[in-house]
């Protein structure tokens, strides 16, 4: 931790937190989670998916770009907040075309642990079904937009970290689509290497030779809850 340190409260629980952080960083380090779906801690926080809002001093901000503070009073883990992230996480669902039991990614895909963690069940929108290209012409990695939640990771990751700007978003409101820097994903820089292709948080960018290399019910979110990684680094609170 760098920087002068202070502490501020996240449903009563004490944050230690150093000047610079995020609500987010602090906590995560405190091991209090906070649902979240467009943050990724390598890339820079971009405030998109709103899953991350919390009522800080009784204003809503996003806890992935609000810098901590000290004696902010912070509230995350109401029934209020969790029920507008799971409304949020519905709505992603709905404007994706999203089979679980067929995608590559269950298991391991951020957005179907967050489902499983906020109690979402049946969809309350009806499904938008939109036609969505698959773009299957690099010879590594495919492009699966049917999955694609508009996180942004991979376009700040290919810009940021690998320093290709291979990904972008073109369109706007329900027409706002993924796109890259080409024809297509094969005539682009990208590489099954690059961190670009290593943050997705669902079954959008997948490497190619991968698939169902390990099994359903062995993955990441199929062990234990999304978060439960965050949470163990705290002791278990006492009563
Ligand atoms: S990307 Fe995630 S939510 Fe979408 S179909 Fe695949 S496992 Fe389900
Ligand atoms: S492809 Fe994946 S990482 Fe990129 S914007 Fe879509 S969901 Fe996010
Ligand atoms: S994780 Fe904070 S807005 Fe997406």
């Amino acid at each position: 931790m760098s920087g002068k340190s202070f502490t501020f409260t996240v449903d009563d629980v004490v944050v230690e937190a150093s000047a610079g952080q995020t609500i987010l960083q602090a906590c995560d380090a405190a091991g209090v989670y906070i649902p979240r779906l467009c943050y990724h801690p390598e890339l820079e926080p971009a405030g998109h998916c709103r899953v991350c809002t919390c009522s800080v001093n009784g204003r809503f901000s996003s806890a992935c770009t609000m810098p901590a503070s000290p004696g902010m009073v912070v509230e995350s883990d109401t029934p209020s907040l969790n029920a507008d992230r799971r409304t949020i996480i519905e709505m992603l669902f709905a404007e994706g075309n999203h089979f679980c039991p067929a995608c590559e990614k269950s298991g391991d895909c951020e957005l179907q642990a967050l489902g499983y963690r906020l109690g979402m069940e049946a969809l309350p929108f009806a499904n938008l079904w939109p036609h969505r290209d698959i773009d299957a012409s690099h010879p590594d990695i495919v492009l699966e937009r049917n999955r694609c939640v508009l996180c942004t990771r991979c376009v700040r990751a290919s810009r940021l970290l690998d320093g290709k700007s291979v990904f972008g978003l073109e369109g706007r409101g329900v027409h706002l689509r993924l796109n890259v820097d080409a024809g297509c994903l094969g005539e682009t820089a990208l590489s099954a290497a690059d961190k670009a292709a290593a943050v997705c948080p669902v079954g959008c960018i997948l490497i190619k030779d991968h698939g169902y290399r390990t099994p359903y019910g062995r993955r990441r979110f199929d062990a234990e809850p999304i978060g439960a990684d965050i949470e163990a680094k705290r002791a278990p609170r006492k009563g």
